[in-house]
């Protein structure tokens, strides 16, 4: 293991005030995302989004890595340069997911299990040739009103941390997110609680699994009000309580936390980012930055919808949301940056 090297990637990907474009959907949920925009579900469809995202001019000004998929590290630019040499001129790090997805977890109604350990090891072997530094591996935490149990928090953490140490033996960057959904009615306090607990678990088998913490990077959900809870708190108090957790959980050694946006408004994921960074930027040892998929991508989609006369415009919002979100991870995003 080339330690040096995974440090310097893993503080590459949180310098400069830059953040993550998370661009790695899989194919069912990128056709999801186009069917509701009565873009094509074929592959050519997604190779022309795909490339649109990453040869957008300016985009390497605010994002520092792009993640990508199975099918996506593979392609080519209309003129024939892979997507990863493309992502390289434009001084973006190229990663790559590699979990398998969320599947029913047996034993467990209502909770998910990450599967893809199985072959890991060589899967992770083949995509360092193909120019990947880093990658990513998502579980899924739901809240409801018994879960998440022990045995989903339990399992979902082993994993990660098993495949965050087969990533740094192959000199991959490995990004852990451990995502506690949205979806519900639960409060602020009861995510706060959840997120707590899973971090806990998760930082636990990470040590155990020996991984070195200053050569990974944690991406997390920030502590939300579920998406139906009657009470909304203001940006101030989901920082105030995202950073207290994350204070009581993460080791200083971690060089950065990129946050996922989970369903958010690609402005609220801004602005509570953005409050982040005002209150607590100068008093916590590891950058608040981001890895947003949605909340970057989403408005470009819109515009684009299959259309090739709208890529310029399309290029353009996501530029622009790239723009905001370094701007929040400097505490200096306003919402005089929207709407012009
Ligand atoms: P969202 O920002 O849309 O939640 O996606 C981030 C991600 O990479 C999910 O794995």
């Amino acid at each position: 293991m080339n330690m040096p090297a995974l440090i310097e990637t893993a503080r590459a990907l949180v310098a400069d005030d830059k953040g993550i474009l998370a661009m790695d959907e899989s194919t069912p949920t990128c056709n999801k995302r186009f069917a509701k925009l009565g873009i094509p579900q074929a592959e050519e469809a997604r190779r022309c989004y795909r490339q649109l995202l990453l040869t957008a001019p300016g985009l390497g000004e605010s994002i520092s890595g792009a993640i990508l998929c199975d099918e996506t590290i593979r392609q080519r630019t209309d003129e024939g340069t892979p997507f990863v040499t493309a992502l390289d001129d434009a001084g973006i790090i190229p990663g790559i997911k590699v979990d398998a997805g969320a599947k029913d977890m047996a034993a467990h109604p209502g909770e998910k299990i990450a599967e893809g350990l199985d072959g890991l090891r060589d899967r992770l072997a083949a995509y360092v040739p193909l120019g990947a530094r880093f990658a990513k591996w998502r579980a899924v935490i739901a809240v409801g009103a018994e879960i998440p149990s022990r045995g989903c928090v339990e399992a979902n953490a082993l994993t990660l941390a098993r495949y965050a140490a087969l990533c740094q033996e192959a000199g991959l960057v490995p990004i852990v997110e451990p995502e506690v959904l949205m979806e519900g009615a639960h409060t602020l306090e009861r995510c706060r609680e959840v997120t707590e607990h899973v971090l806990r678990t998760v930082f636990s088998q990470l040590y155990t699994q020996r991984v070195k913490l200053e050569g990974m990077l944690l991406k997390c959900n920030m502590v939300l009000p579920g998406l139906t809870c009657p009470t909304q708190e203001p940006a101030e108090e989901v920082a105030d309580a995202t950073v207290k957790c994350l204070l009581r959980t993460v080791p200083a050694a971690v060089p950065g936390i990129t946050f996922l946006s989970g369903g958010q408004s690609a402005e609220l994921a801004s602005a509570r980012l953005n409050a982040m960074n005002v209150r607590f930027k100068s008093r916590v040892p590891w950058a608040l930055a981001f890895s947003f998929a949605r909340a970057i991508q989403q408005p470009a989609l819109e515009i684009w919808r299959g259309d090739a006369s709208k890529v310029v415009a399309a290029q353009q919002a996501l530029v622009h949301r790239a723009r905001c979100n370094r701007a929040a991870r400097r505490g200096e995003y306003t919402a005089s940056m929207e709407g012009g």
